[in-house]
């Protein structure tokens, strides 16, 4: 399948990285700063939330930002290590920014997020050109270490927090459409998926302070946004309690139920900010979603129908493996659950990995007929990448060719793609309320934005503003996109 045909039905292959693999950069600003900040963020949501935290935090201490990094002082890359492509990227960027340290020294070159963390000092004697290396709980010491390279010294701060959230920070909005923006309402994952990087590069699950998220979604409904996201590794497994002294989840599973606030009630909290404000959640571990999550979900319209439900793999045995505590049946039973209290239109979508350790050719035929089952309205799809230091990479053989991997993926995204198409011709001649987020990327005329199950739609733009609601007649679709015209 052709590259751009994947990135245009909106299924991203391993050849692009992953979902949240993009790269995003800063905007400018000029309030006639002395210095100026160009940061480059790769990875997942989360990552792009920190560095709009990042620019908070640096804006405060004498930066302006750039989107050209030609014209920086400082350079920071937002990294991933989740899978080995996504290192590799950032170490060929690193490499392109050699030239600009060689023209001019003075230039501070900074390794933030999951890679600086992983590899943490190892950094700075790998790639040389690097000054300045900071873990995802490091960024309000970002001021001193960047004073430190200043003073000639090279710096490193990769501790990680029990109790760090940012939740005091107002992040820096940054690539924002001024519609739709992301709220971190946790840090971190104490699950222990045998593939999987993140608990070791983000360190233990912590919640923030739920009144702080409702703050932050209040000011972003006043200043004209319509969609907040709620982020988290697992936001199902949220748990906060107002006791201060309680901290640690542990402590807080001993102090009881009663003080403490969960993810359904979160949602709820965010709900009743304003009817007007959308809100959406991700990603959601199956084994932690609730009945009381779905039934908040039903209860207000402005929550989203559509939740991010990452299988990985359709087979029990691979499932255990892969340490996700669920089995094939457990899963299905959480779809059904799913489909029960909020309908079949309620948008379902995952994640899936082609070729983990020993799958077998009729364990990677599970996923498939897994995929036939729920019929996902999306996947992001991976094929699988030995993690040094997971748990599979000590435990298991990595024995599966990059070759068959491939081939599995292929047959993963092909049957993804004939389920698109399949979920969204169920769309057609019907009225869908749309958030309005932008142009559409092929035409000025068109206006585009998500139906509450994700979906983007495309119409006709008429009279009508970016950050309306409209209800649009869905007429036509492509696996990855719904064409209509305004009903209203
Ligand atoms: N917390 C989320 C996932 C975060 S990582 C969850 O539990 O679903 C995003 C996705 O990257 C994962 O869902 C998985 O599909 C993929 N991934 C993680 N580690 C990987 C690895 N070692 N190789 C290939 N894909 C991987
Ligand atoms: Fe990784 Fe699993 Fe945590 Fe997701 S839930 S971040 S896959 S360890
Ligand atoms: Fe990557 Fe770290 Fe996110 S490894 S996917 S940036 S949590």
């Amino acid at each position: 399948m052709a590259e751009d045909l994947i990135q245009d039905i909106g299924i991203l292959s391993e050849t692009e990285t992953e979902a949240c693999e993009t790269v995003k950069v800063s905007k400018d600003t000029h309030t006639g700063k002395s210095r100026k900040l160009y940061i480059e963020s790769y990875g997942c949501q989360m990552n792009f939330s920190d560095s709009e935290i990042v620019t908070s935090i640096l804006t405060q201490e004498g930066f302006d930002t750039t989107s050209d990094f030609e014209e920086a002082d400082v350079i920071l890359l937002n990294t991933c290590s989740i899978r080995d492509k996504a290192e590799q990227t950032v170490r060929n960027r690193l490499n392109n920014f050699n030239t600009i340290k060689k023209q001019n020294p003075d230039v501070l070159v900074g390794v933030l997020g999951c890679m600086a963390e992983r590899l943490k000092s190892k950094l700075l004697e790998e790639e040389k050109i690097v000054d300045l290396v900071a873990g995802p709980d490091a960024y309000r010491d970002l001021p001193n270490l960047v004073k430190k390279v200043d003073d000639g010294d090279k710096a490193v701060n990769t501790f990680l927090s029990r109790e760090e959230t940012y939740a005091d920070i107002s992040p820096v909005r940054l690539n924002s459409n001024g519609v739709t923006a992301f709220i971190s309402i946790m840090r971190g994952c104490d699950n222990m998926c045998s593939f999987c990087v993140v608990p070791f590069t983000r360190g233990r699950e912590r919640s923030r302070d739920p009144y702080s998220i409702v703050n932050e979604a209040k000011d972003l409904f006043n200043k004209g946004y319509r969609e907040v996201t709620l982020l988290g590794q697992n936001v199902d497994s949220y748990k906060w309690s107002p006791n201060e002294e309680l901290k640690g989840k542990a402590q807080i599973e001993k102090s009881g139920e009663d003080n403490v606030i969960n993810f359904a009630q979160l949602l709820e909290m965010v709900a009743l900010v304003h009817p007007d404000l959308r809100i959406r959640f991700s990603t959601s571990h199956p084994k932690d979603i609730t009945d009381d999550v779905l039934y908040t979900m039903k209860k207000y319209e402005n929550i989203c129908k559509y939740i991010h439900l990452p299988a990985q793999s359709g087979n029990s045995r691979v499932l255990e493996l892969m340490n996700r505590t669920y089995d094939r049946d457990w899963y299905m039973e959480k779809v059904d659950a799913i489909r029960d209290i909020l309908g079949k239109e309620c948008g379902i979508s995952s994640d899936w990995i082609a070729g983990f350790c020993s799958e077998t050719e009729e364990e990677h035929s599970d996923s498939i007929s897994l995929m036939d089952y729920v019929q996902y309205d999306f996947s992001y799809m991976f094929y699988y990448s030995e993690r040094p230091g997971t748990l599979a990479e000590k435990k298991y053989k990595d024995d599966i060719p990059l070759n068959i991997k491939k081939r599995r993926l292929q047959e993963i995204i092909a049957k993804q793609q004939e389920i698109s198409l399949n979920r969204n011709k169920l769309d057609l001649n019907k009225t869908h309320k749309v958030l309005i987020e932008g142009y559409s990327k092929r035409s000025n005329e068109h206006l585009q934005g998500r139906n509450t199950a994700n979906k983007v739609v495309i119409f006709p733009k008429q009279d009508k503003q970016i950050g309306e609601y409209v209800n649009v007649f869905v007429k036509d679709c492509s696996a990855a996109t719904l064409f209509g015209e305004i009903a209203d």
